[in-house]
């Protein structure tokens, strides 16, 4: 029996600065974001979008056509929860009006716990072939006004389905592992923003993909040459670019600069645009890879490589399913990604600091309304949070 993706779908803010505007604020040569780091816009989340409703909305999209009460689990994967104990899925079990008789909890390690959270559902879908998983990976990425993570932060969530009917892509059980207690990014309780040492954590990354990677190899028996593409957690797009330069090299793979950027380049597309997405991130560059490929990538085996700082990697595959491109959303993907509103810096800041200025006390405070998509987070009262649909 196959497991694997039977529907993907994600959502981002639809608003969005530009790393120009940002560069000419913090005194960079914009080219040090568009090329040194592969970024060229951020999205920004209004006041009333959180991770619930950047949720919700990535998970009514990948929900259409799939009988819902197949579903017995949601996984929420994200590390910019709004709640120390309940979970953020909740919230959008009921905004999406999900069966009663399920199961939704919350899973943390930095960006990696979509992945894990997937590696848990295949074992568990191979006993409940009957069942669906649904994983929503939610974030937003915060390090502060100008901070040196600042160009690099970004929001949106990826919904995928799980089934034994996995009409997109399946995944194989065997994977590479690696956990290793190194301190390159992380974010204390008292703060909403995530402290990083940047370059640390880039060395830490290639640590993480070269002990995944070779125990995958070691497990498997496969080689570098039996994967067609390549899909990276991406923070940046150019940590994809030096991520896989890494491992073309580890590998001993003789390829040209062409050869292997065309290994990972449709994976990027999305990333550049939307930024870090944390948890979501490779889920999202896989769709990207889906949406944008041009060739056809039926029967192709793919090689995913998912990192939460702090740290966890894991290197897992699959194989691109026939008549793939039948269940994809290219058209939705692309206009969520096209029609956003550029923001000036001022109001960029404005959306920024809303987030320091909600009460603690337990007064009511209603959220401004902005563009959204269909759910927004209306605001705090006694504190609890309010959602609504937006008619
Ligand atoms: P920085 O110090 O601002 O930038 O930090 P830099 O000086 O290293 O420059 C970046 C690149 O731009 C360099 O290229 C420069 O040469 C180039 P590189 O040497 O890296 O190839 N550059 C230019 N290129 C063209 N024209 C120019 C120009 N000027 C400079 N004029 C850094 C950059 C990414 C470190 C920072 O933004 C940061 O700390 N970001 C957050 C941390 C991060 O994303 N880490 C990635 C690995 S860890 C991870 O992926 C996990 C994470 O997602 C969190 C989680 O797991 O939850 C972050």
């Amino acid at each position: 029996m196959q497991v694997g993706i039977e529907s993907i779908s994600f959502y981002t803010s639809q608003y969005y600065i530009d790393l120009k505007t940002l560069a000419r604020q913090n005194g960079e040569d914009p080219n040090k974001y568009y090329i040194g780091i592969g970024q060229e816009r951020m999205s920004v989340p209004p006041p009333d979008e959180d991770v619930v409703t950047l949720a919700a909305n990535a998970t009514s999209q990948a929900l259409e056509g799939i009988d819902v009460n197949t579903l017995d689990t949601l996984l929420f994967a994200t590390e910019s929860g709004i709640d120390q104990s309940k979970a953020a899925g909740i919230y959008v079990h009921e905004l999406v009006q999900l069966p009663r008789n399920m199961r939704v909890f919350e899973l943390k390690q930095a960006c990696y716990s979509g992945a894990g959270g997937l590696a848990l559902a295949l074992p568990y879908l191979l006993h409940h072939p009957d069942s669906r998983v649904l994983i929503v990976a939610s974030d937003i990425a915060r390090y502060g006004l100008g901070s040196i993570g600042e160009p690099t932060q970004g929001a949106g969530a990826v919904a995928f389905v799980l089934s034994t009917n996995p009409k997109i892509m399946t995944i194989d059980m065997e994977s590479g592992l690696y956990t290793n207690d190194v301190m390159d990014f992380w974010r204390p309780n008292y703060t909403d923003e995530a402290l990083v040492d940047g370059k640390y954590s880039i060395k830490m990354y290639s640590a993480a993909l070269r002990e995944s990677w070779q125990q995958y190899v070691n497990i498997t028996g496969r080689s570098f040459t039996d994967l067609h593409r390549f899909v990276y957690h991406l923070p940046f797009t150019k940590m994809g670019d030096k991520a896989h330069q890494f491992l073309v090299r580890y590998a001993g793979a003789d390829l040209s600069e062409a050869e292997w950027k065309k290994q990972i380049d449709d994976a990027a597309i999305y990333q550049r645009y939307i930024g870090n997405t944390y948890a979501g991130s490779v889920f999202l560059a896989l769709a990207s890879l889906l949406d944008n490929s041009a060739e056809d990538l039926t029967h192709k085996r793919v090689g995913l490589f998912s990192y939460g700082s702090g740290s966890v990697g894991e290197f897992f595959t699959g194989i691109i399913q026939p008549d793939y491109q039948k269940h994809l959303k290219v058209d939705l993907h692309k206009s969520i990604v096209t029609n956003r509103q550029e923001l000036d810096y001022d109001t960029y800041k404005e959306f920024y600091s809303f987030k320091s200025n909600l009460p603690s006390d337990g007064s009511k405070a209603m959220t401004p309304r902005y563009e959204t998509g269909r759910y927004r987070f209306a605001g705090l009262d006694e504190h609890k949070r309010l959602y609504e649909v937006v008619q």
